[in-house]
């Protein structure tokens, strides 16, 4: 048994909104806003521990229980798996997974078979076995919408967020695939050792959620 929870945060675009609720809820942040070297951050006023994590290993941390609590896409979730409880949607980081092609692509008309690239296969993959529709799926690790302007991929399965990415590159969505935003996560064992304090937490945080809306 530990005596304080240990949190993962997803660094980047959700780090900033995931410390601001934090913050909403009470928290002394001041560790994380100014971590220097530091790669655990106790909260001084509440019995938590964060640490910063690139998004899947927020959720191998959770999965393994090296963490009890994480702060995660639902993207990654989609991706990644699903060993975990999903407890809370915390709205913020709101997008959606969109299937683009360059403007005037008719990508549902002839016979080939489209090839689709995307950070996201797994993803992918599952929309197309939905429609019954065979696709070569391309694995990409940044900047997807190159492949359909170097002629690697009819299209592209990618997060949009603000669509300016899409329209600088004239590319156009076609089809939703999943909403998306970020999602509290609980390990499932922590979830019983732990009751209380994830009770505790989880309250404190939906107050928050309730009170900026
Ligand atoms: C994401 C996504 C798009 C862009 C969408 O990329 O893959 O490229 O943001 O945002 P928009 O609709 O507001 O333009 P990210 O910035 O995470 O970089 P990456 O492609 O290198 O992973």
């Amino acid at each position: 048994m530990r005596e304080r929870l240990r949190i993962a945060l997803t660094k980047g675009r959700l780090q900033d909104r995931s410390v601001e609720l934090f913050e909403g809820m009470g928290l002394d942040c001041t560790p994380i806003r100014e971590p220097g070297r530091r790669l655990i951050h106790q909260i001084p006023n509440y019995p938590l521990d964060a640490v910063l994590a690139k998004a899947p290993d927020v959720i191998t941390y959770v999965e393994h229980g090296a963490c009890d609590l994480g702060i995660v896409g639902k993207d990654t979730i989609l991706e990644h798996g699903h060993a975990f409880y999903e407890v809370l949607d915390l709205g913020f980081g709101a997008c959606r997974f969109a299937l683009a092609v360059k403007e005037g692509f008719d990508f549902y008309g002839g016979y080939q078979t489209r090839r689709v690239a995307s950070k996201y296969p797994g993803v992918t993959r599952a929309f197309f076995e939905k429609k019954g529709m065979d696709v070569s799926v391309i694995k990409i690790e940044g900047s997807v919408e190159l492949a359909p302007l170097l002629d690697l991929a009819d299209g592209i399965v990618d997060i949009v967020e603000t669509g300016a990415t899409l329209k600088a590159n004239g590319l156009v969505p076609i089809e939703t695939v999943a909403q998306v935003s970020a999602r509290l996560i609980v390990n499932t064992a922590s979830m019983k050792l732990y009751k209380e304090q994830i009770t505790d937490f989880m309250e404190k945080c939906q107050r928050e959620l309730e009170r900026g809306l």
